[in-house]
């Protein structure tokens, strides 16, 4: 990707000719080299490595991490754009992208130290690694808080057991940004994140997730048998895990409500298209009101979600300076635009009627794709949980 300065909204919402740039640059890559594949990989579940090589050596894996730690150093709006038009054309590469950028670069960057920058970060946000994050248990969901993975320090090493669920990427991660408890009595207070090397002993990944949707990218349980990992590689302080974990969610969040507006685009677009070129009953299927009151709502939820994603985006790059948190939009624009996608999807799949259904075309992968929206990343009810306690102020 020709990479273009850093640049913000101006004062009207159009975009400036640099992040238009950028979303043109990734658009054409993603129509060109993923929207081709995707069915083939979500039909076999096979990770697409060649794309992701190619998105890393675009800077797509690291879009926010300054160059000097292998990063594209762009900014936020910069990264939504891109991953919308990614996930247009196939949201499980979106997944992958997303949890690369966000969840693991946006992570270390924040709260590593140089050497953990200069090691693990540069590998990663360059793309020449992959990146996972690891908070989920199997008794330890929405409420992440109650983990019982522990982590006990022995000299200059934690000795790491337990079982964790739902790692995106973790069987081809070279790196995780883990949570476990280093002291059960503190509760929350006392869960501790560490930066997990793959290819130690003591690291067995488990049995893979059989997905309903964004099959390509590969999710799977990881268990930690004796696995002792070095005092270095803890991030940030004993104690600060839960603070670290859920700061890191607040970007994540803004990458699936990004991932959700390319999907619900992407089923939009092609509803549109087979409106007005799908005839029954002597005329175009859009002329009839109830096919142009569904693409009406579809549209509108559409351009919601953008905002609500450009508003997130633009807290989020403001946070860089001010150290502000953006938790309440980025929750508000996940749990929009996850709705949104859903919504779209479901739409999609009515107003194309049989085909809509079939393997043929991909709005079903759509509707399958668009439902992790609304659970991972912290489900919608999540998501009106933070949305409600930031406005009463009871956090
Ligand atoms: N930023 C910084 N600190 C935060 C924070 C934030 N966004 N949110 C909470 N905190 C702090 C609070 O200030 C509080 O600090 P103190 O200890 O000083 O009081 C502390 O964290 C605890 O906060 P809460 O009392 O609000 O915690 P809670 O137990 O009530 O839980 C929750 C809050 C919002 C429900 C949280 O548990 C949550 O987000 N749950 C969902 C988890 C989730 O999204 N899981 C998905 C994992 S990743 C994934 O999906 C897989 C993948 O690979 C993509």
């Amino acid at each position: 990707m020709a990479l273009a300065p850093t640049a913000t909204l101006g004062p009207s919402l159009d975009l400036s000719p640099e992040h238009e740039m950028i979303r043109q640059t990734a658009r054409e890559f993603a129509q060109k080299e993923i929207a081709p594949i995707a069915a083939h990989f979500d039909e076999t579940g096979e990770f697409p490595a060649e794309t992701i090589r190619k998105m890393g050596a675009l800077g797509l894996m690291g879009i926010e991490i300054p160059e000097e730690y292998g990063g594209a150093g762009l900014d936020t709006l910069s990264y939504v754009l891109a991953l919308e038009e990614i996930c247009k054309a196939d949201a499980a590469h979106g997944t992958i992208m997303s949890v690369n950028n966000s969840l693991f670069c946006y992570g270390v960057y924040r709260f590593g130290s140089e050497a953990q920058k200069q090691k693990h970060l540069r590998a990663v946000a360059s793309g020449k690694a992959i990146g996972a994050y690891s908070l989920t248990e199997p008794m330890s969901g929405s409420d992440a808080g109650t983990m019982r993975s522990r982590a006990v320090r022995e000299g200059d090493v934690y000795v790491i057991n337990g079982r964790k669920s739902w790692v995106t990427s973790a069987p081809v991660a070279e790196y995780i940004v883990l949570f476990s408890m280093t002291d059960p009595d503190r509760q929350h207070r006392g869960i501790t994140a560490f930066l997990i090397d793959t290819k130690l002993p003591g690291f067995v990944l488990g049995k893979k997730e059989p997905k309903l949707g964004i099959r390509a990218s590969a999710t799977s349980e990881i268990v930690f048998e004796d696995y002792r990992c070095p005092a270095e590689c803890r991030l940030g302080e004993e104690g600060e895990g839960f603070k670290i974990a859920m700061s890191v969610l607040d970007a994540g969040r803004i990458g699936i409500a990004s991932q959700a507006l390319g999907i619900a685009e992407a089923a939009y677009e092609a509803s549109l298209a087979y409106a007005r070129e799908r005839e029954a009953f002597g005329q175009k299927i859009g002329q009839f009101q109830g096919i142009g009151f569904k693409l009406a709502d579809m549209k509108t939820r559409i351009e919601a979600s953008r905002l609500l994603i450009y508003q997130a985006a633009l807290a989020k790059q403001r946070s860089k300076e001010t150290g502000s948190r953006f938790t309440l939009e980025a929750c508000m624009a996940k749990l929009f635009a996850s709705e949104t996608a859903m919504f779209c999807a479901h739409a999609a799949v009515q107003i194309h009627g049989g085909l809509g259904y079939s393997k043929e075309l991909p709005v079903e992968r759509y509707f399958r794709d668009a439902k992790i929206t609304e659970i991972y990343e912290g489900t919608s009810e999540i998501q009106r949980m933070v949305i409600a306690r930031q406005e009463l102020g009871i956090k």
